[in-house]
């Protein structure tokens, strides 16, 4: 099975007009490829609605169940949005910017395994962490602690903060170093295989070059899963 994730992010998007492009340029949907569209909270009902051949996920969640926590939204509200949830971000670096430390996504993937939604961890290094040689351990951490209480992800993103939205992405040779890491983190942990995703500047021009790394089973896609045409192409050449 592959992946092709369009993180929305906080964009605002004409969810009609997405949805009439993306069908106009992607016409045969595959039962290999799972196309996952991740809007912010108050557009889940509407993709739900609109996207019935698309699977849909959320872009961050609650580490708490319910009660007093002043504008988050729990996982059980999330599925309330949308019955067809199936996937939610947790760890991205721009929600581990604003403070989602490795206990935090932690939690919120409890939150999320207890409602049955489905966590895609992501996992990346900043810049100076790569110039100063320390990536591998820098993704043994966050790896370590995310697993810890034998807790297990259904999808990992390899997303190098450096690579996204740059219009820059990750050369083939740092990414098949990073999925070794991981690769190599999940063997000693004896996990099942969880499929690796790799997630930063994809687009319509790079995205063959990036799928045909042996082990990656999909993408992330940012500012490229903006358009619906642009995310048909990267679709169409999947
Ligand atoms: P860009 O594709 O805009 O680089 O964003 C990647 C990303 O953060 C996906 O989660």
């Amino acid at each position: 099975m592959k992946y092709l994730i369009a993180n929305w992010k906080m964009n605002s998007i004409d969810i009609q007009k997405w949805k009439n492009e993306f069908e106009d340029h992607y016409k045969e949907f595959k039962d290999s490829i799972e196309i996952i569209v991740c809007p912010n909270f108050i557009d889940l009902s509407e993709c739900s609605e609109k996207f019935p051949n698309l699977i849909i996920g959320a872009q961050d969640v609650s580490s708490h169940s319910e009660g007093s926590f002043t504008g988050q939204i729990s996982a059980k509200q999330l599925l309330g949005a949308s019955e067809r949830l199936k996937y939610c971000i947790v760890g991205h670096s721009e929600a581990r910017s604003k403070g989602d430390n490795n206990l935090l996504v932690r939690e919120k993937s409890e939150q999320l395994r207890n409602n049955n939604i489905e966590p895609i961890l992501c996992i990346g290094e900043n810049i100076e962490v790569l110039r100063k040689g320390k990536r591998d351990s820098f993704l043994l951490e966050q790896l370590n602690f995310y697993f810890e209480t034998g807790l297990y992800p259904k999808l990992i993103a390899y997303e190098p903060i450096w690579a996204i939205g740059t219009g820059q992405a990750a050369d083939q040779k740092n990414i098949i170093e990073a999925f070794e890491i991981i690769s190599n983190f999940l063997e000693s942990k004896k996990s099942e295989k969880i499929p690796l995703l790799y997630g930063g500047s994809v687009s319509a021009e790079n995205i063959e070059e990036i799928m045909s790394l042996s082990n990656l089973s999909g993408c992330l896609v940012g500012n490229s899963s903006l358009d619906g045409k642009e995310f048909a192409k990267i679709a169409q050449k999947f």
